[in-house]
């Protein structure tokens, strides 16, 4: 058997973990109350378990959905479907879903270049589509006939109007790469700071600062399409507030409720898969003690591995006894 490299942190669970970790996830069978669901990590398929969340709880929904290509996810697998077959199983939980958000909720779906228009169109038909973010992971399979995959789309909606928007909260920290100044030798629109120049930037809906994990860092998991806890900060920030719900229907190895639980929201997450589901709260027991975001803090977003403080951090793995 092949030693693990010591800076492999890659978060992954001893027989030990899992049996504790199932005991704390919750299987649906009747209608449940917002008390009974909130912070909580639901075993099950999401398109029987929806029926039974209360109605109208959550501020925000964020969906990251099989896309529409053959994929393994742990005991089960996704088989790419025709387009307009892909386009009403999405609907069969989408429009159900909608039933749990608030008026005011804001919505995130995630897709690839394949799934996004049929997310488009069914997203179109009940909400109101206001963006599409992209979003580059230099990740990717090089193809010898055709571009290689470097970019992924979400969409951004709202239920209604009125929405909540913190566009201050995303700004991105930036080197300041020319820093012009006043004629009385001020700087123009950036500061100095101990250790360099830097700019305060809106964000625009193309975010080319991020890392898909990989076994270096301490978010990382086995799973198969784990997306940055970076990226999820992002949007949590933006459309939502302390003390909000945040609802996802295809947890995975726990992201969104992970990111929720350390930016003060609170969480529902619903996975078929019970490995993925125990990683989910074994992540959430590390956010218990470690509420860091890999690029961002003190409340800023920086570009990729510039945050000079960054290398300072100690990751703790947690111990056996902070399960039980
Ligand atoms: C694209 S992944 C989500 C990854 C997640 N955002 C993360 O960061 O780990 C989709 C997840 O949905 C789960 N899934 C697929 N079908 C499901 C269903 N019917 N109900 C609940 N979960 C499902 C899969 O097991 C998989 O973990």
């Amino acid at each position: 058997m092949t030693q693990k490299s010591s800076r492999n942190k890659t978060i992954s669970l001893t027989e030990l973990e899992i049996r504790l970790l199932e005991k704390r996830l919750l299987t649906v069978h009747s209608r449940l109350n917002e008390t009974e669901v909130i912070d909580k990590t639901i075993l099950g398929d999401t398109l029987e378990v929806i029926d039974y969340l209360p109605i109208c709880f959550a501020d925000m929904l964020f969906v990251d959905p099989p896309y529409n290509m053959s994929k393994v996810f742990g005991e089960a697998s996704f088989k790419r479907m025709a387009s307009g077959d892909y386009e009403s199983w999405v609907r069969s939980w989408f429009s159900k879903t909608l039933l749990r958000l608030k008026p005011n909720a804001s919505i995130y779906v995630c897709g690839d270049w394949r799934s996004s228009s049929p997310l488009f169109r069914v997203l179109s038909d009940y909400v109101k589509v206001r963006n599409r973010i992209t979003w580059e992971r230099e990740k990717g399979r090089g193809a010898k006939t055709n571009w290689k995959n470097a970019s992924e789309d979400i969409w951004f909606a709202t239920m209604g109007d009125e929405y909540c928007f913190n566009v201050e909260a995303v700004k991105l920290k930036k080197k300041v790469i020319a820093p012009y100044r006043h004629d009385n030798g001020k700087p123009k629109d950036w500061s100095e700071e101990t250790n360099g120049n830097f700019r305060f930037k809106y964000r625009s809906n193309l975010c080319t600062d991020l890392t898909v994990p990989f076994w270096s860092m301490a978010e990382n998991t086995g799973h198969p399409t784990q997306k940055p806890e970076k990226l999820v900060a992002k949007i949590i920030l933006a459309s939502s507030k302390p003390g909000d719900v945040i609802l996802d229907p295809f947890l995975g190895s726990g992201t969104t409720s992970t990111v929720a639980k350390k930016l003060g929201r609170h969480y529902v997450g619903i996975e078929i898969d019970s490995h993925y589901a125990c990683l989910a709260e074994k992540r959430l027991e590390i956010a218990e003690h470690d509420r860091r975001i890999q690029g961002y803090s003190d409340g800023v977003f920086w570009e990729r591995n510039l945050n000079p403080d960054a290398s300072k951090s100690i990751y703790k793995k947690p111990q056996l006894r902070q399960l039980l």
